[in-house]
């Protein structure tokens, strides 16, 4: 066989592992914990569990899935956030995860739409609360009107596709215009989106966030704490149903197969800073941010929770933008977090792209063309209604 038939599953402390490519095209089985990407089963009847089932596949900070319902009539409901679902080490003041409130309220009010409703939204009911803490305050309250009125949301039809694609992309390039065209049909509520496909920013940026993963990886709890919520099987994905594995990165099949019983090695093994999969994480960050056609992000003046959750709201419509326009993409979030390693290559990250002072970069993003991956697992909206 000759090299070329050869299709290299990773590449990690200079060793990669070759495996043949006709052996790569294996069926990876459903999983139970992707169930809800075929959308909520067809007898159920509740308008609080019909749009929960969607909200819930929103993007989120690694797939934690932070998010708590009480709820309160048949029509209403309170969101919160789960306080044991937070990502301390690298999401310090919990910017992330109020931005992932916000990609489920869209989602939410959006299903709504479908189903003939309307959700009014009231943000942070009982009072807004620092970016010091998270405090035992919903950050929503929903109420949900039926409305012979309302029309569908054309978003809607991209909901059970969108997703953060973590492949590298193909070299073929985005035009301005379409990447003008995604923000204009997205309602930015006062926010700025800015863009790139120009090489002479997106490569300082690529290797920018590739140091970026550097740093990050570096500490050991920063590390630790994303290693707990990589999924090492499938077996894994469907006990916990969150979290990240191999195949949110196009790793399928026998590929799959290859590196989760070679490669991988134990949680254990893992947390090592030094280790194979330390290396292999920066390795991938490094090819994922230069394969970008472009890169996107969302800037606020303002850095209050409600902007977190609101600045949410609009990346989750540009998420299903993109997917309506073909467009792959992936939030790249390292040089954006808040711990003082990272201070100095944020400070020149953000000379970079010219963000005013004072101002917030609160999601960046690559985009670009990539076939699809395989979806992150989700819980049941049963799970996350408090009793
Ligand atoms: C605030 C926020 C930050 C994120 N940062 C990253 C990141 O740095 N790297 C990454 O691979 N994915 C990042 N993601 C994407 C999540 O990993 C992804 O949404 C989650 O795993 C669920 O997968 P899905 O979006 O494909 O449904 C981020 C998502 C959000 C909402």
């Amino acid at each position: 066989m000759q090299r070329r038939d050869f299709i290299k599953i990773m590449t990690a402390g200079g060793t990669t592992l070759l495996v043949p490519s006709a052996l790569t095209g294996c069926d990876t089985k459903q999983l139970e914990a992707l169930e809800g990407w075929n959308g909520p089963s067809s007898d159920q009847q509740d308008i609080r569990i019909l749009v929960l089932s969607y909200a819930v596949l929103a993007a989120n900070p690694h797939n934690k899935q932070p998010w708590l319902i009480r709820m309160k009539s048949n029509l209403a409901f309170d969101l919160y956030v789960d306080r044991e679902r937070l990502l301390p080490e690298t999401d310090p003041p919990a910017r992330q995860i109020h931005i992932g409130q916000g990609t489920f309220l869209e989602n939410l009010a959006i299903a709504a739409t479908h189903y003939g409703y309307r959700a009014h939204i009231t943000y942070f009911p009982q009072g807004m609360y620092s970016n010091t803490t998270v405090e035992v305050k919903p950050v929503a309250s929903i109420e949900l009107q039926a409305d012979t009125q309302v029309s569908q949301d054309p978003l809607f039809d991209y909901l059970l596709q969108r997703q953060s694609n973590k492949r590298a992309y193909t070299d073929r390039p985005i035009s301005a215009s379409s990447l003008q065209q995604m923000g204009q049909s997205v309602d930015l509520q006062g926010y700025t989106y800015q863009f790139t496909q120009e090489a002479a920013l997106r490569e300082p940026m690529a290797e920018q966030l590739g140091k970026a993963m550097e740093i990050e990886t570096a500490g050991v709890a920063r590390h630790v704490e994303s290693m707990w919520m990589f999924r090492f099987n499938d077996e894994e994905v469907e006990r916990y149903r969150d979290g990240f594995s191999v195949a949110n990165s196009g790793v399928t099949g026998f590929k799959k197969f290859m590196a989760e019983t070679f490669f991988l090695g134990t949680r254990e093994e893992s947390f090592k800073v030094d280790s194979s999969m330390a290396r292999a994480g920066i390795d991938l960050t490094y090819e994922q941010a230069r394969s970008a056609a472009a890169f996107g992000w969302l800037i606020s003046k303002t850095n209050t929770r409600l902007d977190q959750v609101k600045i949410g709201r609009v990346y989750e419509r540009l998420n299903l933008e993109a997917t309506r326009l073909g467009l792959a993409m992936h939030p790249m979030s390292q040089i954006l977090e808040e711990y003082e390693d990272m201070a100095l290559l944020q400070r020149d990250h953000l000379k970079l792209l010219n963000v005013p002072p004072g101002h917030t970069v609160q999601m960046l993003f690559r985009l670009g063309y990539a076939e699809p991956v395989i979806h992150s697992p989700r819980r049941l909206p049963q799970d996350f209604i408090l009793g």
